[in-house]
């Protein structure tokens, strides 16, 4: 079965250790993520946007998580990241996610309040782990698009406020970091990290995990950043090996050749990544 993600996060957070919550972006990629973490024995979230979802569809992507995650015994979450729509909030829930993401960081402070009020009381009593955003991480997530001058970092008053005016069980407070690989170095607010973290007791989750050294990956775990999304790295990595496979075989059509080759550089991004956040043997 998935489980849900809020005593995984827990649990980690008081341990102190890391959780990665990997997008994915296609059924195959689903076992190839789990298939890496039953290897590392460490628990995993997948997630999806709700691009994915559009595509795949939230009970095919349900079906085939589970089916993986317990064809392989990994302790498996599934969370649909970045969530700007009600709706579709409703329809994952109703499909079997087992945590969600309500995105309102767009919105000024009370609205994000209302609509995230809206999606505890959605999943009151359903064990399905629901998290937030406070100030606005920068870079492209899809249809979301936060330029440089416009990201903002949370302000810890307001997390401490939010959190108590919503009862939200893990929060994403904007630290600094961005979504997709940074042009530069990302620069990371620690001082605010541990300013938020010593206000709130529930697991922070840190966007943008992408192309952060792995130094600073750990620091931000260590000051009780449990969740810790990962997608651009791992898409590429294996759009990349696809398309290696394609330049110096052009004629080679076999999926299994493609898609192993795939499979080799995912999972090797998985194992750095479950090795960066300390979650190996975790199960
Ligand atoms: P990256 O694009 O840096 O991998 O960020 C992932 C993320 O935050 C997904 O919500
Ligand atoms: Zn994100
Ligand atoms: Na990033």
């Amino acid at each position: 079965p998935l489980i849900s993600t809020t005593p995984m996060l827990e649990q980690a957070k008081n341990e102190n250790y890391g959780i990665v919550a990997f997008n994915v972006h296609s059924f195959d990629s689903i076992y190839w993520v789990l298939e890496a973490a039953a290897e590392m024995k460490s628990p995993v979230i997948l997630q999806t946007t709700v691009g994915t979802v559009k595509s795949l569809g939230a009970e095919n992507i349900v079906k085939v998580a589970t089916a993986a995650a317990d064809y392989y015994r990994v302790p498996t979450g599934l969370h649909l990241d970045h969530c700007t729509d009600y709706e579709v909030i409703k329809q994952a829930v109703r499909a079997g996610y087992t945590s969600v993401m309500i995105d309102a960081s767009r919105h000024a402070f009370a609205e994000n309040v209302r609509q995230t009020k809206q999606v505890m009381e959605l999943t009151a009593n359903l064990g399905v782990n629901v998290e937030a955003e406070l100030g606005k991480v920068g870079g492209v997530e899809e249809e979301i698009v936060v330029s440089e001058k416009d990201a903002q970092k949370a302000v810890p008053e307001e997390c401490k406020e939010f959190v108590a005016l919503t009862g939200v069980p893990t929060l994403a407070p904007a630290i600094g970091t961005a979504h997709g690989i940074y042009k530069g170095e990302p620069d990371i607010d620690f001082t605010r990290i541990e300013q938020i973290s010593k206000m709130l007791d529930i697991p922070l989750v840190l966007h943008g995990g992408s192309a952060v050294p792995e130094e600073d990956v750990r620091k931000c775990v260590a000051l009780g950043m449990a969740k810790v999304n990962v997608s651009t790295e791992l898409k590429n990595a294996y759009s990349i090996a696809i398309r290696e496979h394609f330049t110096q075989q052009p004629d080679s059509l076999d999926p299994r050749a493609y898609l192993q080759t795939a499979k080799e550089a995912a999972k090797a991004m998985v194992i750095s990544k479950i090795k960066m956040v300390g979650s190996e043997g975790k199960v």
